[in-house]
């Protein structure tokens, strides 16, 4: 796909940009990699001021923490060009506090907040050829993330870290994109409690390889994961879950042990304030989802992905035909996707204007 990137130029009505040409509807979820991207290192207690580079490759030492204990983690957010040619991020300061919250956990240096949108910025303005055109169905999928760069080898923190950021423009996460998905409950828990499973570390995304190689083999696109006492929901391998009740209530599950999705925590906001809503934030028993009207997965990559049957021990869940889009799932995905995409007015704070 790289060598046929040529520069094309794209109308807005703000401005003229030379997009790269990218057949960007029919892009999947996948790495295709852009110009620039944005490095900075950790080093005697302290960041360097970090710079843009060219070199996609990454070279550290063979025991870096990174390869021999896996100390590292990383986040997810989307750039959006808006209807009136704007380029947008949805929230990236939370991005910022939940990879501080992950570093914490993994004793490693965090980032200064300011320094990440600061960080976020330099690499969308340096590669805005790839922000896929409104109206698209692409976006700009950004990737910061922070690893052990320093030699170790007993089992402790390293001495040095790296943080970089990539992004690569991309489609939908599931194949078929709003076509209703199927899950199932999986044999294996994701999460232990008192655990890792809040953070965003690799550690977690390696643990779910071979259960999503089950799933997969088994004909299902993700696993539903409960959580370590069998009874509670808890979320897919990379969004949480939202369930409509039949009398129209927003659930979604909480738990310890879930990645507190940035999304699903402003589509509660977003159900209660512009669709006025009920919505509740509890446990929810996997014995309840017989119980539901819709269901649907939430994420930076997965947006709002309606879920059509999940298949349990007890025999398939099937939520309205199993095939079509339920009534507010469709509201919810057109509610948060016009906000992003500028079409709606955001709450204060939500879009930050690169
Ligand atoms: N849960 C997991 C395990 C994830 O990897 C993600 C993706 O980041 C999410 C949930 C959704 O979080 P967010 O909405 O902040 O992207
Ligand atoms: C995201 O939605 O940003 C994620 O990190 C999920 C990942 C599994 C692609």
């Amino acid at each position: 796909i790289v060598d046929k990137i040529l520069p094309i130029r794209y109308e807005s009505k703000d401005m003229m940009m030379a997009k790269k040409n990218i057949d960007w509807a029919h892009l999947s979820f996948g790495y295709i990699p852009t110009d620039s991207r944005y490095v900075s290192y950790w080093k005697n207690g302290q960041w360097d001021d970090g710079q843009m580079v060219n070199d996609s490759t990454v070279t550290i030492n063979e025991s870096a923490g990174v390869l021999q204990y896996a100390q590292t983690c990383f986040e997810g957010l989307k750039a959006y060009t808006t209807e009136d040619g704007r380029v947008v991020l949805f929230r990236p300061d939370m991005n910022a506090r939940r990879l501080m919250d992950s570093c914490d956990r993994l004793l490693m240096p965090s980032f200064p907040v300011e320094r990440f949108l600061d960080a976020i910025d330099k690499l969308v303005i340096a590669n805005q050829d790839y922000v896929p055109p409104y109206g698209s169905g692409a976006s700009l999928y950004i990737r910061p993330y922070i690893f052990g760069s320093g030699p170790i080898l007993g089992v402790a923190p390293a001495s040095e870290y790296t943080f970089r950021v990539f992004c690569s423009p991309v489609g939908p996460y599931f194949k078929g994109g709003m076509k209703p998905l199927r899950l199932m409950v999986s044999n294996f828990d994701r999460a232990a409690p008192r655990g890792s499973g809040h953070i965003k570390g690799g550690l977690n995304y390696a643990m779910s390889l071979y259960a999503g190689h089950v799933a997969h083999e088994a004909g299902y696109s993700e696993n539903l994961y409960l959580d370590s006492t069998r009874t509670y929901i808890e979320e897919t391998g990379g969004a949480n879950f939202i369930f409509v009740t039949k009398d129209g209530t927003l659930v979604t599950p909480k738990s310890p042990t879930i990645l507190p999705s940035i999304t699903r925590r402003s589509l509660m906001q977003v159900a209660k304030d512009y669709l006025h809503m009920e919505t509740e934030e509890r446990p929810v028993k996997l014995t309840e989802l017989k119980n539901f009207a819709e269901a649907g997965l939430c994420g930076t990559a997965a947006v709002i992905s309606p879920v059509g049957t999940i298949h349990t021990h007890d025999g398939d869940i099937t939520f309205g035909d199993g095939i079509s889009v339920g009534p507010v799932v469709t509201k919810l995905y057109d509610t948060l996707t016009g906000i992003q995409m500028g079409r709606l007015s955001a709450p204060g704070g939500w879009i930050h204007q690169v």
